[in-house]
């Protein structure tokens, strides 16, 4: 790989963003059904939580499940679920090993009562492990986080009639994860570059990566290019140069 040798502790993304897409293409490459393209994609996301984790990433969200994925037809929505609840709590061992403590973003609520039940099983399961916090964004919309925070906000108020205008830092702290830091940086893998929907407010300055590689394809090594490519970046947030 070129540019190899270690990388500088301060040069690292603390909180990096990954839109896993691709699975379904890489099944249909292989003449299989898109269910297989999601169960590689399983492996891929263990393999690179694991290289998060060496590389000092203490933050990962990984894009499972949007707003809009309910749009897909009824089994492959079926099949996405199944996985949740099939593997979720399962991987025990795996977070024990890694460090791994889960936690959840998007609207649990209007999520079947099974895979809820699933992510708060694993959120409990985990919260001693510390390592590295990976944020499983499901049923998540970057609109819908923002409606939700406003919301909480105005049903607080209601309640205290307080008439200040609302400011940037009391949206922030009501978003589904307060104490997450804005992503540093957000990689979409499987070629396309869009954000779809997601951390859209926690991602103004964010870096973006785009690689063409097929989510399921993603190994570690891929990771550690992509957080190499970040480490050589000037970040700037609209100062002068
Ligand atoms: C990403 O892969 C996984 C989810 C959105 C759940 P896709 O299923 O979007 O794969 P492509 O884009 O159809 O190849
Ligand atoms: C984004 O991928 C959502 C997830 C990875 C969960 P999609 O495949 O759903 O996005 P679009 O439809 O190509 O924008
Ligand atoms: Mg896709």
């Amino acid at each position: 790989m070129a540019g190899d040798g270690p990388l500088e502790p301060g040069s690292v993304p603390t909180h990096v963003g990954i839109i896993m897409d691709g699975n379904g293409r890489w099944a249909t490459a292989r003449k299989l059904p898109r269910s297989s393209g999601h169960q590689e994609g399983l492996e891929a996301a263990k393999r690179i939580v694991r290289a998060a984790a060496d590389t000092g990433t203490r933050y990962l969200s990984l894009y499972a499940f949007s707003t809009e994925n309910w749009n897909r037809t009824a089994d492959e929505v079926k099949f996405l679920m199944g996985l949740v609840t099939g593997y979720l709590r399962k991987e025990l061992p795996f977070y024990q090993q890694v460090g791994v403590r889960v936690v959840h973003s998007g609207d649990l609520k209007r999520l079947p009562r099974a895979v809820r039940n699933e992510v708060k099983g694993v959120i409990a399961d985990t919260r001693q492990f510390n390592r590295i916090i990976v944020n499983l964004a499901l049923n998540y919309g970057g609109r819908d986080e923002i409606l939700r925070s406003v919301n909480r906000i105005w049903k607080r108020r209601l309640k205290d009639s307080e008439a200040t205008p609302l400011d940037a830092d009391q949206l922030r702290r009501s978003l589904d994860l307060p104490d997450f830091p804005d992503p540093d940086l957000v990689i979409r893998t499987g070629g396309e570059r869009r954000l779809s929907n997601f951390l859209i407010w926690q991602c103004a300055y964010a870096e973006l990566y785009f690689c063409d590689k097929l989510w399921p394809d993603w190994g570690y090594d891929d990771y550690l290019a992509a957080v190499r490519d970040y480490s050589r970046r000037k970040r700037n947030f609209g100062g002068s140069r």
